[in-house]
């Protein structure tokens, strides 16, 4: 974690919201009371308000059959609908939905007309495949706006997307493809990142070999045109994204689906080797993110100019880039490549042109703009922004005030927005012109979320106290299932505290002295690479995949930059190892998980070393590891099989 608990219980600096920032604020304290009032009648009247039903829901929740939650079960809606035609239908078809730019300069500025055209006609392309509601399209794509385009015209024909990142290998596409049993692939020939075209459909084509990997499902491949690479094509399966959309009509009615219909599954990494799919759906999940992305950022939509700069393939791209923002009829800025590329003042420039207002970021790309220096932002005009948040993992109090006086002009609040892909949009956060800001807290509950932090009994802990942080009630955008696991569902976030009927989420997190909540980081083997989550046991099932790699152990280490980087302890077969050097070795393994799961997987860090530390049961002590990884003093070794160990261990890596 970049700070200790130590630190934090020193950081007493607080920020009040100015008259003028409370004064135009949407949200107020009312929320909390309207909420506290009666939750459910709170929940039912901002779906109301902020969601466009065609048949209007009469029930709030069903939680008769835990964890299996219904949301506004009996009412019906289209999600895409509520994204573009309703906005264009109320006279604001001309307003900007998206202002776009590209890596290398080229830009394109998209009014919600001509956006909800594109995804009439990409509807009608994908139902010209044969795409018919529930049936799974893997979404594998630059931030391109047509990203943005297949997500809504999937969930418009009520089909379900399962966006894979594009810097994730052939490997994480396939045993997602597999996981959904997808019917269609839209990909595309390249897309921009660090100043050069990076490939995709090769992976692509890689995953779905049908001679390495036996049958798939996957009949047909969408080709965007982006990077103009020159790629290998398939007549029978593969066809271009450009002429499906030519010959396709820009007239589509939406069908209004059921509130629980499945709008899409979004993988991410827990503590076994195999992600999860987490599991959406309609109605609830819109409620969750319209309330929630007009509250928090306090977006007034006629004037605001939003930008989040995450990648479609997270939640936060979900969430906060397509279904928030757009609920709500926001102007918006995507940028498809890089912070740095092609100089470090990137992201500065791209708000100075658009005059953002509102800025979405991680903790670690803040710090990275720390380390480069102050003068680098300080020559943009940055001058229209009045609100930025943070998301993804803790912001130490000493980024927070950067990002505040270097970014924000020493003005602006800043919402630390503590979530999951698994809770779908904010749970945590300051209301902007509410609540007085504490730099390195997320602070309270959002008015509508129930959180406490508990013992491992389940009782709350008091203020000043740390513990594990739980949902104790259901909540509109909750995940409603792992898709084709319900076993796995329950155990991995309702086992621990089933006599409560609680919500782990896996994170440790300490009330204040005014119960306000720090978050702590995970206390699971999932660690949290610059807010992207990672589990040791999938990186570890990649090393042992290698013919050198007899036994292998990952853990989390701190990490001033990323937050925590991948270290990684491999036993080398002696026997297939032989004729390499160990920076060789070293670099192969690398190399290896780059192949298997994607670049962001690569650990910083390889370590050979001779032995393990085990339990006498022979699990591996991470604990241990991570004090080596951490350059710490080894702690408790009273409970290894061998003790010695960690001697061995210590000598070896130095
Ligand atoms: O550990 C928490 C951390 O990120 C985890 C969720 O990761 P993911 O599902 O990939 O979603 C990231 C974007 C919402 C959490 O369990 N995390 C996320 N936001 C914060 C955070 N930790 C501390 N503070 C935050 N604001």
């Amino acid at each position: 974690m970049p700070d200790n608990i130590d630190n934090l219980l020193t950081e007493t600096r607080r920020f009040a919201p100015s008259d003028e920032f409370a004064a135009g604020a949407v949200a107020t304290d009312a929320l909390y009371r309207e909420a506290s009032d009666d939750r459910l009648a709170f929940w039912a009247a901002r779906s109301r308000e902020l969601l466009t039903w065609q048949k209007p829901f009469t029930e709030v929740l069903d939680w008769s059959n835990p964890p299996f939650a219904k949301w506004f079960a009996d009412g019906r809606l289209n999600v895409a609908y509520n994204c573009l035609d309703r906005h264009v239908e109320e006279g604001n078809g001309d307003r900007v939905a998206i202002h776009w730019e590209g890596e290398p300069g080229d830009s394109r500025t998209i009014t919600y007309a001509e956006l909800t055209a594109d995804v009439k006609r990409a509807a009608n392309a994908l139902l010209s495949l044969g795409v018919k509601p529930g049936d799974r399209v893997v979404i594998y794509l630059p931030l391109v706006p047509e990203a943005v385009v297949s997500m809504l015209a999937v969930a418009r024909i009520g089909a379900v997307h399962s966006v894979v990142f594009g810097g994730f290998s052939a490997e994480s596409i396939r045993a997602r493809v597999d996981d959904a049993g997808a019917k269609v692939v839209i990909t595309a020939d390249g897309g921009w990142r660090k100043g050069a075209v990076s490939a995709l459909k090769p992976a692509v084509d890689e995953a779905l070999e049908t001679a390495t990997h036996g049958e798939t499902t996957v009949e047909k491949v969408i080709v965007v045109k982006r990077g103009g690479n020159d790629v290998a094509w398939d007549d029978s399966r593969d066809v271009w994204w450009d002429d499906l959309m030519e010959g396709a009509d820009d007239e589509h009615v939406a069908e209004a689906f059921e509130a629980e219909h499945p709008l899409f599954i979004l993988y991410t990494s827990g503590t076994t080797g195999k992600p999860k799919g987490i599991l959406h759906t309609s109605g609830g999940y819109l409620t969750g993110a319209a309330y929630s992305h007009r509250n928090v950022f306090d977006l007034h939509p006629e004037t605001d100019v939003y930008w989040s700069t995450a990648d479609i393939g997270w939640i936060t791209g979900h969430t906060y880039v397509v279904y928030g923002p757009l609920a709500n009829g926001a102007t918006q800025v995507i940028y498809e490549g890089t912070p740095d590329s092609p100089e470090p003042g990137r992201w500065w420039d791209v708000i100075e042109k658009y005059g953002v207002t509102l800025f979405y970021a991680a903790p670690t790309a803040i710090r990275g703009f720390m380390k480069a220096g102050r003068q680098i932002p300080a020559a943009r005009d940055l001058s229209s922004l009045r609100l930025l948040g943070s998301v993804g993992e803790p912001i130490n109090p000493e980024a927070w005030i950067w990002y505040r006086d270097v970014i924000g002009g020493g003005a602006t609040p800043v919402v630390d927005t503590w979530w999951q892909t698994e809770t779908g949009s904010i749970m945590i956060s300051a209301l902007p012109g509410v609540t007085t800001l504490k730099p390195g807290s997320a602070q309270v509950p959002l008015p509508g979320i129930a959180i406490d932090v508990v013992d491992d009994r389940g009782e709350p802990v008091g203020n000043g106290e740390g513990g594990l942080l739980v949902i104790t009630e259901p909540w509109p955008s909750m995940l409603r299932g792992i898709w084709g696991d319900p076993d796995r569902y329950r155990e991995t976030y309702w086992e621990k505290f089933a006599d409560k009927g609680y919500y782990f989420a896996g994170d440790g997190a300490r009330k204040d002295e005014d119960g306000d909540i720090w978050l702590l980081g995970r206390v699971d083997d999932v660690m949290n690479v610059s807010g992207h989550r990672l589990s040791t046991a999938e990186i570890e099932s990649a090393l042992v995949s290698h013919p050198i790699v007899a036994e292998a152990a990952v853990v989390g280490a701190a990490d001033e930059t990323t937050g925590q980087a991948v270290v990684a302890f491999v036993i080398l077969r002696t026997s297939q190892a032989d004729s390499m050097t160990p920076e060789e070795a070293v670099a192969a393994l690398r190399n290896h998980v780059g192949h298997e799961i994607g670049a962001i997987a690569k650990p910083k860090t390889v370590l050979i070393v001779a032995e393990l530390p085990k339990t006498r049961s022979g699990k591996i002590m991470r604990r241990l590891l991570r004090d080596v990884a951490e350059g710490r003093e080894i702690g408790d070794t009273t409970t290894l099989a061998d003790t010695s160990v960690m001697q061995v261990i210590h000598a070896q890596v130095g």
